[in-house]
């Protein structure tokens, strides 16, 4: 949701921030721009579209200048037009600002600015701060962000540099994530770490309510007042080649294919197979704590709200612990009964998404302990959870999730063994959950083989259709979902995601010779339910894709196509099962020319409400 990043040091400002918002444009791609400051003054230079027709434009009049900002954006505030992209300027010209976020009393400080003379190029909150950051100004530019900043409500991971003070260049974050990268001699702001990590791996992450302040000599970070706060200098431990598509045609396709090995890295270290249990320590709770919840809540939002769904079944399953799953946006706005006896476990591939954020906070304000599971270390909500598991999926730079889901439902199982161990499970269980669970990563590969059949199967089905139901029953519902929704974000196909038996209540009477339908039938307990469900869609000349294990001749019978995944036991289901299901929308997606890493009006990380 808007990516900033910005520069001061030896090097030719504009090349690094347009590398880097090539970096992050997952996290926005309606516009870009960038600002650098010369002995000329400040330069700006913005699209509206992708970064590449910024990158076309600055082809043949790169401004020089070794101070400077960038943006990438996600519109909130006015339609993705070049006058709204971002940098904005104040009132003189020579202020500029780039910002991930909201500012909620925008309106009022505008029509106060416009009363005292100031004109607006744009429709932004943004520019309201750089007009107000342009009053306070009196040549000294930290200090009159930090009197704008007082003045302004809403959420902001921001940078400004000025004409007037060519060796500074001040950020600050409240509620949006931002990062201070720490070079040889030369230094780094960004949303995260993927434009850092060509110069630099020491990363200082920012707190809400913080101001760094970045000059030729150093950074220091300080607070809205004057307080100089210290903070630890943290190494990252994703390296370049993670960032990057290594030869594959698109992000989504690179991180379909690495999950045998994602899959391995969450489950690295957890395993106790003499014990029959999870290790989990990063929870920080011992087994006495554990066995006092009395409930469990998992919130989360979108893929990773489909991941907490099949967490609700792994845990009452085999923990026999009652769990809600609650989409954080909702969760935070109701009253939940919520106390020290609940476990409330936030899921996030990003760890910034702005509701799950919320609804953690509003646990903890309740007294519940809280636990995450993300993958991006370092994040907001991995820092101000009680404990967690990192996914350690690597970075995942396509805007579809894919190898967190697999590795969040991996992490679940992690936590759902620790806490039914302690609950009713048996060592024998734990054992066979770890032997299963281990085998995992060469089921998925064995899948990702056969890839070509799924490629066939989108196009005989799927390519041109404009409607799609997905079915599953039991731990296999929320795949049902995560199919549908893969589909539609990146290849705009209408898909809806059902349990199997409710299709009969409603969305049946969608079914007619062309509406794909893709059942989820592994050979698991509600097994001969869903046959059933096939029949009653074949009667209605639906065409029936069925995900199979292997010699399901009944559902052979039936179907108009097969996939078959390899047996696991029922619960791990959905590790293999949506795997097909994501190639299964990628190659629908390619074959329908749609921009599959980039899908319209999405962004990687939602960091406004
Ligand atoms: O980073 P998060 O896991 O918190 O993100 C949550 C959703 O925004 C995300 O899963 C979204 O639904 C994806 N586009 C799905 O592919």
């Amino acid at each position: 949701m808007c990516g900033i990043v910005g520069y001061i040091g030896p090097r030719q400002a504009a090349g690094l921030l347009l590398e880097g918002l090539r970096r992050m444009e997952y996290r926005g791609y309606d516009s870009s721009g960038i600002a650098v400051v010369n002995g000329n003054g400040l330069k700006v230079r913005k699209a509206a579209g992708k970064l590449s027709v910024l990158e076309q434009e600055l082809q043949d009049d790169m401004p020089s200048g070794t101070i400077g900002i960038g943006h990438t954006r996600w519109a909130t505030h006015g339609a993705p037009t070049t006058p709204n992209a971002h940098p904005h300027t104040d009132q003189s010209g020579r202020i500029a600002v780039i910002h991930n976020g909201i500012i909620e009393n925008s309106g009022s400080v505008r029509r106060a600015l416009e009363l005292r003379g100031h004109t607006f190029k744009s429709e932004t909150d943004t520019e309201v701060l750089a007009h107000l950051v342009g009053e306070f100004y009196q040549g000294n530019l930290e200090e009159a962000v930090a009197m704008a900043l007082r003045e302004v409500e809403g959420a902001y991971g921001l940078a400004f540099i000025s004409a007037d003070e060519p060796g500074v260049l001040v950020a600050a974050r409240k509620g949006s994530p931002l990062l201070v990268g720490v070079g040889e001699q030369e230094w780094f702001v960004a949303s995260d770490a993927s434009p850092l990590l060509q110069h630099t791996r020491s990363v200082v992450y920012m707190d809400d309510g913080e101001m760094a302040v970045l000059t030729r000599e150093g950074y220091r970070i300080r607070n809205l007042e004057t307080t100089r706060i210290s903070k630890p200098v943290n190494q990252i431990d994703w390296d370049l080649a993670m960032v990057e598509r290594n030869g594959h045609p698109h992000f989504m396709f690179k991180e379909i294919c690495e999950q045998p090995e994602s899959l391995h890295n969450t489950l690295r270290g957890h395993l106790l197979e003499d014990e029959g249990t999870a290790r989990v320590s990063g929870l920080n709770l011992s087994d006495e704590e554990l066995k006092q919840f009395e409930r469990i809540i998992i919130t989360a939002c979108g893929t990773s709200w489909h991941s907490a769904l099949i967490g609700e079944y792994m845990l009452e399953e085999m923990a026999r612990i009652p769990v809600e799953v609650e989409y954080a946006s909702e969760f935070r706005y109701r009253n939940p009964v919520v106390d020290q006896r609940t476990l409330v476990i936030g899921i996030s591939q990003s760890g910034e998404t702005a509701d799950t954020l919320a609804a953690i906070r509003e646990a903890k304000r309740r007294g519940a302990r809280t636990v995450g599971l993300v993958n991006v270390v370092g994040s907001t909500i991995a820092r101000e959870v009680d404990g967690g598991i990192y996914l350690h999926a690597g970075p995942e730079v396509g805007v579809a999730s894919t190898k967190a889901f697999t590795s969040q439902v991996a992490a679940l199982a992690l936590i759902t063994l620790r806490i039914a161990r302690l609950r009713n499970l048996s060592i024998l269980q734990g054992r066979q959950f770890i032997q299963a669970l281990r085998l995992l990563p060469d089921k998925v590969a064995g899948i990702l083989e056969r890839a070509g059949e799924v490629e066939q199967l989108a196009e005989r089905f799927l390519r041109n259709s404009t409607n799609a139901l997905y079915l599953g029953r039991g731990v296999n519902f929320p795949v049902a979902l995560e199919g549908a929704l893969k589909l539609k974000e990146i290849s705009y196909i209408h898909a809806e995601g059902y349990p199997a038996a409710e299709m009969k209540h409603g969305p049946i009477a969608l079914i007619d010779e062309n509406m794909p339908v893709v059942f989820i039938a592994p050979r698991d307990a509600v097994h001969s339910k869903i046959v059933s469900n096939i029949e009653e869609v074949k009667a209605r000349g639906g065409k029936v894709i069925a995900l199979i294990n292997e010699g399901d001749k009944e559902i052979e019978r039936l179907a108009d196509a097969t996939l078959t995944i390899p047996d696991t036991l029922d619960l791990l289901t959905p590790i293999v099962t949506s795997i097909p299901l994501q190639l299964l929308s990628y190659y629908v997606a390619v074959a329908r020319g749609c921009n599959v890493d980039q899908p319209r009006n999405l962004a990687k990380s939602v960091t406004v409400e």
